[in-house]
């Protein structure tokens, strides 16, 4: 779909364009001088959830997770809305407040932005951020011997599609919501303070998905132990009644040819890991000289990170149970 595009800006005649134009990342990058990049990127989503301000929080946190994803500090952004002509009032401004709050939370100014009527809704930022030209964190960032660090829970697809079929039971959806509300914000600055370069978040491709990326930019292989990925609360019940979303399934069809499993992984585990995410975490490729002191720095900034695996030589993704 893209290739128009790509045939129309070839990568050589943008040299301020640091990321963009090659292999696919979590935003834009542009080099203003030696000390600054602009980082660009936007994105937006139909509802995930019932209450139109967990909506806006879930959507806004979901696209300001581009710009940490790629070790950059957001600072402007704008709606993008495309809203139902009869939605009452209240709802659609209730989901604007949730999206204007969590901006706020991440110190990103909120100036204006775009709606027009659609028959669904759809929500998101455009979101403007700074970064270090020389501290990027990239899916091509990735060496082997690194160690990889995960910093929420996967899960959410299969809870939030429990939800859509009235299957969900309340508290595994309360603390889903809080996940995807929960700002990349401390794990990005971590990693860039202890010189992490390889990372990217887990959002709709699923955590073997965004990791066949970044193993593929990096020229790399990953190995990531099954028992060690924490799972949502209950994640693993609704995983076991098949409920997932469809892009789960289209994830393992499309992403299966790098990924190899060790044998006693059941298929519930494997859509697991393919399991669609919104607003997920970072995964981060952390030096292993870094890693105890970023663990450490981690837990007084309550910051949850599970290391679930290792960078190595080689192609694609093997599984460990
Ligand atoms: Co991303
Ligand atoms: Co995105």
């Amino acid at each position: 779909m893209l290739r128009p595009v790509q045939d129309i800006f070839k990568p050589g005649g943008y040299p301020d364009l640091l990321v963009g134009l090659g292999e696919p990342d979590d935003a834009a990058v542009w080099r203003l001088d030696d000390e600054r990049a602009l980082v660009a990127t936007t994105d937006f989503f139909t509802p995930v959830v019932d209450d139109p301000y967990d909506y806006g929080a879930i959507a806004a946190a979901n696209a300001l997770s581009d710009v940490y994803a790629m070790g950059g500090s957001p600072f402007l952004a704008l709606n993008v809305a495309a809203l139902p002509p009869d939605l009452p009032t209240e709802i659609s401004s209730e989901i604007l407040r949730g999206g204007a709050e969590k901006a706020r939370q991440a110190g990103v100014v909120l100036a204006g932005g775009h709606t027009i009527q659609d028959k669904e809704p759809k929500y998101g930022l455009i979101v403007l951020g700074f970064a270090h030209p020389q501290r990027l964190i990239s899916k091509s960032g990735a060496r082997p011997g690194d160690v990889l660090v995960l910093s929420k829970p996967i899960g959410f697809g299969t809870i939030t599609t429990a939800l859509k079929r009235d299957l969900v039971d309340m508290n595994d959806l309360a603390e889903v919501v809080e996940w995807m509300k929960r700002l990349n914000k401390t794990a990005s600055e971590l990693a860039v303070e202890f010189g992490v370069r390889g990372g990217t978040d887990v959002t709709g491709f699923s955590l073997l998905g965004h990791g066949v990326e970044m193993a593929q930019a990096s020229s790399v292989g990953l190995r990531i132990s099954f028992v060690k990925v924490p799972l949502a609360r209950n994640a693993r019940h609704y995983a076991d009644e098949f409920i997932f979303p469809g892009g789960s399934a289209d994830n393992r069809l499309y992403f299966s040819p790098w990924v190899n499993f060790e044998a006693g992984i059941d298929e519930a585990s494997q859509l697991l890991l393919f399991d669609a995410q919104t607003s997920g975490g970072l995964l981060l490729s952390v030096p292993l000289d870094r890693l105890d002191a970023m663990m450490d720095r981690a837990a007084q900034l309550d910051q949850p990170l599970w290391v679930i695996g290792e960078v190595v030589e080689g192609v694609g993704i093997q599984v460990s149970a």
